[in-house]
């Protein structure tokens, strides 16, 4: 079982609509696939198939070890793609996590997946907390979305000694370019020397485009929603590139 995340400590910058994006390619490659929502605001329920027809349950259970993680599961979302929806209660993940220190409680709980589960993609609140941390740990490579703008280059470079600080593995961060807006100078600027100023090549360029937008609206994947699009194509090489980074072939489905 392959663990994935996408992660920046900056809000609204495609976290989701990636992991999304991504969740929904891999099962349809056959690879059994789970999305995890680990933010407690909840937005992959709305890009993956209606706010109102995927409730999360409260954590306690799962945190107490009372309830199974299977339990916490909506399978087939689409065919060999789970989901665990967010729920407010996910506020209460950091303060269980800090009462085990010195152990990776999110490792514990991913653990009785590995059997049904060929990828797990998990999608992180924008903040860095204990959860977050053990996410870096945990995860064998973290996606990190990057409007090209200064600051997001500034807080890439501070992700990356955190990063080196904690000992999580320096070739773990993958960037990719988010909201691209070729009209701009700036964003013209930066993705021209982008593999100089990041460190690390990128894994794709996704545009600011208002058909990602909509995939709130309508609750589905841009591949189903409008997949001719310039943005389906970039996400479709970040699967490209997410599938050789972790050397995921086509023939992995648990049926
Ligand atoms: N490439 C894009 N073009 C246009 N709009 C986008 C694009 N990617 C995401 N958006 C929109 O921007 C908003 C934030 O996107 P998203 O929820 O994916 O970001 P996030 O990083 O997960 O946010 P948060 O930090 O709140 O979890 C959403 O309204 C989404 O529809
Ligand atoms: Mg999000």
């Amino acid at each position: 079982m392959r663990i994935i995340a996408f992660y920046s400590p900056k809000g609204g910058v495609g976290k989701t609509a990636a992991a999304v994006n991504m969740a929904y390619l891999a099962s349809r490659e056959n690879i059994s696939t789970l999305l995890w929502d680990l933010d407690p605001q909840g937005a992959a329920s709305f890009y993956l198939a209606g706010a109102e027809m995927i409730k999360g349950r409260k954590l306690s259970k799962l945190l107490e070890g009372t309830s199974p993680i299977a339990r916490f599961i909506h399978e087939n979302v689409y065919p060999e793609l789970d989901f665990i929806p967010a729920h407010s209660s996910f506020r209460n993940f950091d303060i269980k996590l800090e009462q085990e220190e010195g152990h990776n409680a999110l490792k514990d709980l991913l653990a009785p997946l590995s059997e049904d589960t060929s990828l797990v993609i998990l999608d992180c609140p924008p903040t860095l907390s204990r959860l977050t941390e053990q996410v870096l740990e945990v995860a064998d490579k973290v996606y990190v979305p990057l409007v090209p703008t200064w600051l997001s280059l500034n807080s890439w470079n501070q992700l990356r000694e955190f990063v080196k600080d904690k000992k999580l593995g320096n070739k773990k961060l993958r960037p990719f370019f988010s909201m691209v807006d070729r009209r701009k100078n700036l964003h013209r600027e930066i993705l021209d020397q982008a593999t100089e100023l990041l460190g690390t090549s990128v894994i794709a360029d996704v545009p600011y485009a208002s058909v990602v937008e909509r995939m709130g609206e309508e609750g589905l994947p841009l591949e189903l929603l409008a997949p001719r699009s310039s943005a389906a194509v970039e996400y479709r090489k970040m699967w490209q590139h997410i599938q050789s980074d972790l050397g995921l072939g086509r023939k992995q489905s648990r049926r």
